[in-house]
């Protein structure tokens, strides 16, 4: 079972955040996760010309954890311009696939499970069997 310590959680999201690449919207994200082996993965977003195609900073952040050696997340923690952000629909979705349903996200200071952030999740309740949740 690991630690979360949700103080070094955000320090590592705001140090995301400054990597952010945001011309378009000025708004810089940092997401930042707690893996079940006790390491810490980061990301930033990163938009581009077509806007729609925007990498969100979970993005970034699940990137670096697939590609530092996998494992389940634990606890994430997104800040927007400083301040306490949620990640979007689709965002939370990479959440589901990588964290399942006790990943703990921080919505305004408090640890929320991932059941309340996307409640009645695909695959769960169909005949798609996820071999990772
Ligand atoms: N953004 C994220 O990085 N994560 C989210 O969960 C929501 C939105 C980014 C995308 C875009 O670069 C900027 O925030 C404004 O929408």
């Amino acid at each position: 079972m690991v630690d979360i310590n949700w103080d070094s959680l955000r320090a590592a999201a705001r140090d995301a955040m400054q990597h952010a690449y945001v011309p378009y919207s000025h708004f810089r994200v940092g997401a930042a996760g707690i893996v079940d082996d006790g390491r810490i993965v980061t990301g930033c977003n990163v938009e581009n010309a077509s806007y729609g195609l925007t990498l969100c900073a979970e993005c970034g952040m699940v990137s670096e954890l697939i590609r530092s050696g996998g494992g389940r997340l634990v606890a994430v923690c997104t800040l927007g311009n400083d301040a306490p952000v949620t990640p979007c629909g689709r965002c939370r979705q990479l959440l589901w696939e990588h964290g399942g349903p006790s990943l703990l996200v921080e919505v305004n200071g408090e640890p929320v499970p991932m059941t309340e952030m996307i409640p009645h999740a695909f695959p769960e309740a169909s005949n798609f069997t996820n071999p990772n949740a």
